[in-house]
C-alpha cells in the first residue's frame, strides 16, 4: 500500500547534471518507435553495431536446399553463433526450439517457387509475426520485376502493420535474372526499401560501388552472401561489405554449405564484429575447422 507519511523525502534531482541525449547507434533509426529500437538491439550488437543473421529460409522457394536437408543437423548447431535467425514460420515451429531465445527475422512473403516465375506474392498475417515473437518481419522486394508493384504493395503493407506493433521491416531485395547486380541497380533497390519504410535493408554486395549503396541508403545494410564461394572468397566478400560500411551479413548458403560451417560462422563473426581481415579470419576457419 502507498505510504505517504514513511516515504523518504525526494532530493535526488541531479539539477547540475544535464540528461544525456544520445543518438540511437544504427543509422536512420533515431526517430522510430521504442519498441522497434528495442528489437533492431536484439538483431544487431549493440557494441560492434553489427550482426551476423543466419538465413535458412531458402526451403520456402528451393525446397530441400543442400545443407538444410534437416534443420536440426545443419543448422541447430549454428544457432549459437548467430545474432538473428532469418526463417519461415513453418521451420521455425517445427524445427527452432524456442528456447535458443534468438531474435527472428521471420519472412514473412510467400507465394512463388524456383518452379515459375515470381509471380502473385503475398504477406502472412502479422498476427503471426506476433505470435512467433518476431525481431523483423522480411520482405521480399523486386524491384525493376514484372511484379514490382505486387512486391512494392507487400513492403508498404508489412511497413503499416509493423509500425501498428513496433515491428521493424526487413526489406530484402530479389534481383530478376534480366536484371544487373552493380551498384546503380543495389542502390536503387535498396533506397526503395528505406524510401517505402524498411527499417534495414537486405541486398547483394557488388565489387564497384558498394560504398555507394550503403551511402545511399539511410538505413542500415546487411547483405546477402549469395551462391557458394570457396570459403576464403566468401570472407573476403563480407569483409570488403564491412569495409564499405554494411551494418553486417544475413548470410545462408555461404556459411551451411561450407566445408565446416560451425568454423565458418566464427571466421564470419571475427570478419563482422572484430574487424578481421580476410586472411586471418581464413586462418580462423582452418584452425577451427575438423
Ligand atoms: C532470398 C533470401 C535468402 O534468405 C538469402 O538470399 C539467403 O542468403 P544466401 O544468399 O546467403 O544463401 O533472402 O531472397
Amino acid at each position: 500500500m502507498a505510504d505517504a507519511s514513511g516515504n523518504i523525502e525526494a532530493k535526488n534531482y541531479g539539477f547540475d547534471i544535464p540528461v544525456e541525449k544520445k543518438s540511437f547507434f544504427l543509422k536512420g533509426l533515431d526517430n522510430f518507435d521504442w519498441g522497434i529500437k528495442d528489437r533492431m538491439s536484439r538483431i544487431f550488437d549493440v557494441k560492434s553495431g553489427k550482426t551476423v543473421m543466419l538465413a535458412f529460409d531458402h526451403g520456402y522457394i528451393m525446397g530441400p536446399t543442400s545443407g538444410l536437408e534437416r534443420i536440426d543437423l545443419g543448422i541447430l548447431p549454428l544457432v549459437e553463433y548467430a545474432d538473428c535467425l532469418m526463417c519461415t514460420r513453418g521451420v521455425l515451429r517445427s524445427c527452432i526450439p524456442p528456447d535458443v531465445n534468438k531474435p527472428i527475422s521471420l519472412r514473412c512473403s510467400a507465394g512463388t517457387t524456383v518452379l515459375t516465375e515470381l509471380n502473385d506474392e503475398c504477406i502472412i498475417d502479422i498476427e503471426e509475426s506476433i505470435r512467433m515473437n518476431a525481431s523483423a518481419m522480411a520482405i521480399m522486394v523486386s524491384v525493376g520485376g514484372k511484379y514490382e508493384a505486387t512486391t512494392i504493395r507487400n513492403l508498404t503493407k508489412i511497413v503499416d502493420l509493423g509500425m501498428k506493433y513496433s515491428i521493424p521491416v526487413l526489406g530484402v531485395t530479389a534481383v530478376g535474372k534480366e536484371l544487373a547486380r552493380d551498384s546503380r541497380y543495389l542502390s536503387m533497390a535498396s533506397r526503395v526499401c528505406a524510401e517505402n519504410g524498411a527499417a534495414f535493408v537486405k541486398t547483394y554486395y557488388c565489387e564497384e560501388g558498394f560504398n555507394k549503396v550503403v551511402a545511399a541508403c539511410p538505413v542500415p545494410i546487411v547483405i546477402a552472401g549469395g551462391k557458394k564461394l570457396d570459403e576464403d572468397k566468401a570472407l573476403e566478400v563480407a569483409y570488403k561489405a564491412i569495409s564499405d560500411g554494411a551494418a553486417g551479413v544475413d548470410m545462408g548458403r555461404n556459411v551451411f554449405q561450407a566445408q565446416d560451417p560451425i568454423a565458418m560462422i566464427q571466421a564470419v563473426r571475427a570478419v563482422v564484429h572484430d574487424g578481421a581481415k580476410p586472411d586471418k579470419a581464413f586462418e580462423l576457419y582452418n584452425d577451427l575447422k575438423k
